[in-house]
């Protein structure tokens, strides 16, 4: 089974309701004009510190970012570059998973994450990057040649 209904790891409930509650609020502050559909994520370092990201939409389309690479931004900004789990905050009925270009972003990053899907109302799925993104593409292919 590549879900899980139950957290898992070495995070505790209080922590995931933590990073919930990070990603519901940044969710908020979402850019969405012409999707309408905003989208928050929260990003949990191993200190246990909490990066937020939105997604920011553009007139383009095409120059939209969103929530998760957002959060990823923020985060290396602030000099974090290692994450131990992510809460993605949509509001449909099945939380909605990172996109294809995220996840690949996130890969740059971590070598697996666990990943809480939710929406405002209660609804919790759970899975990871191993299980969204497998036999991926990653630096280290290119970098450990070397
Ligand atoms: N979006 C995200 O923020 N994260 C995803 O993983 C999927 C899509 C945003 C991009 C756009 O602003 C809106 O959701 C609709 O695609």
């Amino acid at each position: 089974m590549s879900e899980q209904d139950e957290p898992f790891g070495a995070i505790s409930e209080e922590t995931w309701q933590r990073l919930e509650q990070a990603a519901i609020a940044v969710r908020e502050r979402a850019y969405v004009p012409y999707s309408g559909f905003p989208v928050g994520a929260a990003l949990l370092t191993p200190e246990g510190e909490i990066v937020v990201g939105c997604n920011v939409e553009n007139a383009t389309i095409g120059a939209t970012v969103c929530a998760e690479r957002n959060a990823i931004g923020a985060a290396v900004a602030s000099d974090k570059r290692e994450f131990v789990a992510l809460c993605v905050v949509t509001d449909v009925e099945e939380p909605s998973a990172p996109c294809g270009i995220c996840r690949q972003v996130l890969a740059e990053f971590c070598d697996d994450l666990p990943i809480l899907m939710i929406n405002p109302h209660g609804q919790r799925r759970f899975t990871t990057l191993d299980t969204l993104l497998p036999m991926r593409f990653s630096g280290r292919d290119f970098l450990e040649k070397e």
